[in-house]
């Protein structure tokens, strides 16, 4: 591993006022793949790097990233959450995406690494983390519709505080009846950055409207989905349900995060196909009690108004339910070293 110092340090933001993803550390760590082999690992100084307008990565799409998070406590105590679990899904979106794979030993070290140099840009307080964001992308510069033999492996880091409303608001979302995010058999599965690319004109009509977010639903515009940038969850006669992995949803690790917690808190959660005409009858009918998305970055945000067709619909009041207080609590609790960590889910930073 090499590591190339910087001359002087960045001007840290005010960590009561972050803006999620604003704010770039002092250093990234960066790797490249040529013909075959993975180079050198290198932490060095955040900065631009160069890359050939004909990368295929800008033509293609050839790019694949994750969401990571390290926590710093009160007592200064420094922690990954659920590395292994993310390097691990993002060496299955590489092959998704015809790209390298890596060693998870040697980049969770190089990770490591990082965190505990930038380990004064860890934000503490509820909902307050680093934020890692490897990446993959194809560099090689060829206009070619062919096999990449240059791809360039980076984590970049940002202090952040929830992506979303955080626990104590609630989002609105809106449920896409038009646009479709994924197909089984594409990339829905992948974190890919053309899964996100193609959401945004979806979204900004959906802020437009006064939504935060938009619901997706399969190609079909019939069984639920994911939000995008969360998984989603909803609480129907006191069971916890979230749709089934189809293959075009996102498995996420904050999903399986909350399916293990919510099990073992003694709920039922079951996976399965929700068809939206039964959600929306049970919204309705007032069976569903709460709605609410879980993702890295949006920890657990709870959603308070559906939107569809035109129409509003008010979950549970519009309050935060009981779930999602739970949700929140046992996560932070487990992410800032307050309850055990049952589950083996935390990498503790040496210091
Ligand atoms: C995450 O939750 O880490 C994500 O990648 C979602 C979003 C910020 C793109």
């Amino acid at each position: 591993m090499k590591f190339i110092k910087r001359e002087t340090l960045k001007q840290k933001p005010d960590f009561n006022q972050l803006v999620f993803g604003k704010y770039m550390t002092d250093y990234m760590l960066e790797m490249d793949w040529d013909n075959g082999a993975w180079g050198e690992m290198t932490i060095k100084p955040y900065a631009d790097f160069s890359l050939s307008p004909a990368s295929m990565v800008l033509h293609y799409g050839q790019g694949i990233f994750e969401g990571a998070k390290a926590f710093k406590n009160e007592e200064g105590k420094i922690t990954l959450f659920r590395i292994d679990a993310n390097l691990n899904r993002m060496n299955k979106s590489a092959i998704r995406m015809s790209m390298p794979t890596f060693d998870v030993e040697q980049v969770k070290k190089g990770i490591e690494q990082l965190v505990s140099i930038e380990k004064d840009w860890i934000p503490v307080g509820e909902g307050k983390a680093l934020y890692l964001r490897p990446t993959m992308i194809a560099t090689e510069p060829t206009i070619g519709v062919k096999t990449c033999m240059h791809f360039k492996f980076y984590c970049i880091c940002c202090p952040v505080a929830s992506y979303l409303t955080g626990i104590n608001s609630l989002c609105k979302i809106m449920i896409e009846d038009k646009y479709v995010r994924a197909c089984v058999g594409g990339t829905g599965e992948a974190k890919c950055v053309g899964n996100y690319g193609a959401s945004f004109l979806a979204m900004e009509e959906a802020k437009k409207k006064g939504y935060n977010q938009v619901l997706w639903l399969d190609v079909n515009h019939k069984y639920v989905e994911e939000v995008g940038t969360m998984n989603v969850m909803y609480v129907i006669n006191g069971e916890v349900v979230t749709p089934a992995l189809s293959g075009s949803i996102l498995h996420g690790i904050n999903r399986d995060s909350a399916i293990t917690l919510l099990r073992g808190k003694g709920y039922t959660v079951r996976e399965e196909y929700t068809d939206i005409a039964d959600l929306l009858k049970a919204v309705k009918d007032g069976s569903l009690t709460e709605m609410f998305g879980v993702g890295t970055a949006a920890i657990v945000s709870p959603v308070g108004v559906l939107g569809y067709e035109g129409k509003d619909y008010e979950i549970g009041g519009n309050k935060v339910g009981p779930v999602s207080k739970l949700l929140f609590e046992e996560m932070m609790g487990i992410q800032r070293g307050k309850l055990p960590d049952k589950y083996g889910w935390v990498t503790e930073i040496k210091q």
